[in-house]
């Protein structure tokens, strides 16, 4: 009820609506149009409430809440089922609880902290209080399981896109899912899988985007090498409304590839590519060299030709742009 309250108030943006019709329209009493008010007024919406006018809707809050980013999402059953939490260990975590429960396909988890969030390789990810997107994606696609890392790179391009509406956001991805600003790391990405032989059972996307972490919330070894949008972003943004076009963008891109094939997307990733052509230092599981990071084949993968011509698909492990070749610090 109380979302349809917010509804409405939000349809007569800029003008008051009178409790009355409020009370008309979705048959309550008018004592319970003002109780779920002063709820919404708690959750951090700014309502005024005229004398004989009625209540007026005067500011949301910059919260993740579920009806905040459907008030933007233009989706068709991407992230229309969102599971919201103030504070969980790992978006992650939950996402696969939920898809190991049998939730539907294309369901987002969100949350404005994150205890215990996790990176790749066994690494942690800095996720404070209300200062980023912190957000993971069930996806149940019909790929094969070793065809997998392609929703990680759709994910980066999907990402890469909304970041870069903002005005003064040049934001690159590194192989094979980073996404630097200023050469510094804005987003993470680490995906989860679980399948079986031949059929992928559901994947999980995880998303960390810093949109206003400090440099003094990180240890200061990390400092030099992390970055917030609110550095670049020169016009307001809200975080909701990115989140919305980012599941607007992953859903537009899944859906190209399931039915007309991978390669247009991984010519949207070369776009935005800041490692294709740049010598790369490559920490395989089980050795590392340097070469020339020369392009992406069919499934993803990076292809470096190595000093003696050899060319390596990189499968696996972490790579890194040397720093002859790199603006600023990251690796
Ligand atoms: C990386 O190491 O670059 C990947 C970082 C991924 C962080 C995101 S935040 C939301 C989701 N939940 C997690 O625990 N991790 C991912």
């Amino acid at each position: 009820m109380r979302q349809r309250i917010l509804q409405l108030l939000r349809q007569h943006r800029g003008e008051p609506l009178s409790g009355e019709e409020i009370s008309r329209q979705l048959n309550i009493s008018r004592t319970a149009v003002w109780k779920h008010v002063q709820i919404l007024k708690t959750e951090g919406y700014a309502i005024r409430s005229l004398p004989k006018k009625g209540y007026l809707l005067l500011d949301v809050p910059d919260k993740l809440y579920p009806q905040e980013i459907a008030a933007h999402l233009k989706t068709k059953w991407l992230g229309r089922k969102i599971y919201y939490e103030e504070k969980v260990d790992s978006s992650n975590n939950v996402a696969k609880r939920l898809a190991n429960e049998g939730c539907p396909d294309g369901l987002v988890v969100v949350a404005e902290e994150q205890g215990a969030g996790k990176g790749r390789l066994r690494r942690g990810w800095l996720s404070p209080y209300g200062k980023g997107i912190w957000f993971s994606v069930v996806l149940k696609p019909p790929f094969l399981p070793q065809e997998a890392a392609k929703c990680t790179l759709l994910a980066a391009v999907a990402v890469a896109k909304a970041v870069n509406s903002v005005k003064g956001v040049d934001a690159k991805i590194k192989w094979p899912n980073d996404i630097l600003l200023k050469g510094r790391k804005l987003v993470g990405i680490l995906t989860e899988m679980n399948a079986e032989f031949g059929h992928i059972n559901y994947v999980v996307i995880g998303i960390g985007i810093n949109t206003t972490v400090q440099p003094e919330d990180y240890p200061e070894e990390l400092r030099p090498l992390a970055v917030s949008l609110h550095e670049a972003a020169q016009e307001p943004f809200t975080r909701a409304e990115l989140l919305a076009k980012i599941l607007g963008n992953m859903e537009e891109l899944y859906e190209t590839a399931t039915w007309e094939g991978f390669a247009p997307i991984l010519d949207e990733w070369r776009k935005y590519s800041c490692t294709l052509g740049q010598q790369v230092k490559v920490i395989a599981p089980d050795s590392t060299y340097f070469g020339t990071a020369l392009d992406i084949d069919a499934e993803g993968l990076l292809l470096v030709r190595k000093a003696d011509g050899q060319v390596e698909k990189v499968v696996a492990g972490d790579v890194s742009i040397r720093p002859a070749a790199r603006p600023e610090a990251y690796s």
